[in-house]
């Protein structure tokens, strides 16, 4: 039987129903607005489509946005004015920079300097630290926060399951490892991350009761990888070119979906699995800031 599919944007689409409402409640009770500001360096397309997925969200959602685009050769020190504006902007209360950033950008300084307070992405260090301890009061990042949100709308509960991720980003793979492994309700998982030094890959992912695939490459995790029954997450977003393709390229996780899809016992598609519960986490932690700073709990 082919496996069931994990569908993101339904998922994504009743958590940002929540959101709308908590936001209209917000701006009833308390007279707030949520605000995200996004800073995005360059042209790079994927880039500024990313951006503008967010921005879009945000207004459809009631959340105040602010887009800021810095041209490709801009310097630290005026990046650095940038987010001092927005770290003091009583309208903003989240702050994202479109990673990657061009090379002359230092993008451990640009996260050190955005105020914890206002890092809804969770890069920044003090962030990371209360999420790996399990402090409620930072953030989770939005890629494996948006994962943990599909894998308990699907019943799928982690709980002494063996979940191997493939890639170890600061983004995906290693905050996955933390958020998986906690002593907590919907975690508590046994897990084991792979990547690009690991010998022999397969043999672990074929133990995976749970597999994230994060490593960035297209179609890498092949049918022969996974376990019968399985439940299959991926979180790549490749462009391989495509001739056939209005675009000239398609979108491809880092699964091979169709061989895969007969052997999972669940899987989530790209696209429409884990890209937009990214954004719909990314709003949740904005509207999460927005209390935070205003003492609402
Ligand atoms: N680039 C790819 N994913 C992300 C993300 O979650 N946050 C930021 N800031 N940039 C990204």
């Amino acid at each position: 039987m082919p496996a069931a599919i994990i569908d993101g944007k339904a998922i994504a689409a009743r958590i940002t129903g929540e959101i709308a409402q908590e936001v209209t409640h917000l701006a009833r009770s308390f007279n707030l607005q949520p605000g995200l500001a996004v800073v995005l360096v360059g042209e790079d397309p994927a880039s500024q489509v990313y951006v503008n997925t967010k921005v879009k969200k945000c207004h459809e959602l009631g959340i105040y946005s602010d887009r800021r685009v810095l041209p490709k050769n801009a310097t630290m020190e005026e990046l650095l004015k940038v987010i001092d504006e927005l770290n003091h902007d009583p309208k903003i209360h989240g702050i994202l920079v479109q990673s990657p950033p061009p090379p002359q950008i230092d993008e451990a300084k640009v996260v050190a300097a955005i105020d914890p307070a206002k890092d809804v992405d969770c890069f920044h260090a003090v962030n990371v630290g209360k999420m790996l301890i399990g402090d409620s009061d930072g953030f989770v990042p939005c890629t494996p926060y948006g994962v943990m949100k599909l894998l308990e709308y699907s019943g799928v509960n982690p709980c002494g399951k063996h979940a191997v991720i493939i890639g170890r980003s600061n983004i995906v793979g290693k905050p996955m490892l933390a958020l998986l492994v906690q002593k907590a309700k919907g975690a508590d998982a046994t897990v084991t991350c792979v990547h690009s030094r690991t010998p022999d890959i397969a043999s672990f992912t074929r133990q995976a009761d749970i597999l994230i695939a994060a490593i960035g490459k297209p179609e890498f995790v092949t049918s022969d990888m996974v376990k019968e029954g399985a439940v299959v997450i991926d979180v790549g977003i490749n462009r391989v070119e495509d001739a056939s393709a209005p675009k000239g390229y398609r979108i491809v996780g880092d699964v091979a979906y169709d061989e895969v899809s007969a052997k999972a016992s669940m899987i989530s598609p790209v696209p429409g699995g884990v890209g937009p519960m990214t954004i719909a986490m990314l709003m949740f932690n904005t509207l999460k800031a927005c209390k935070l700073q205003n003492s609402i709990r």
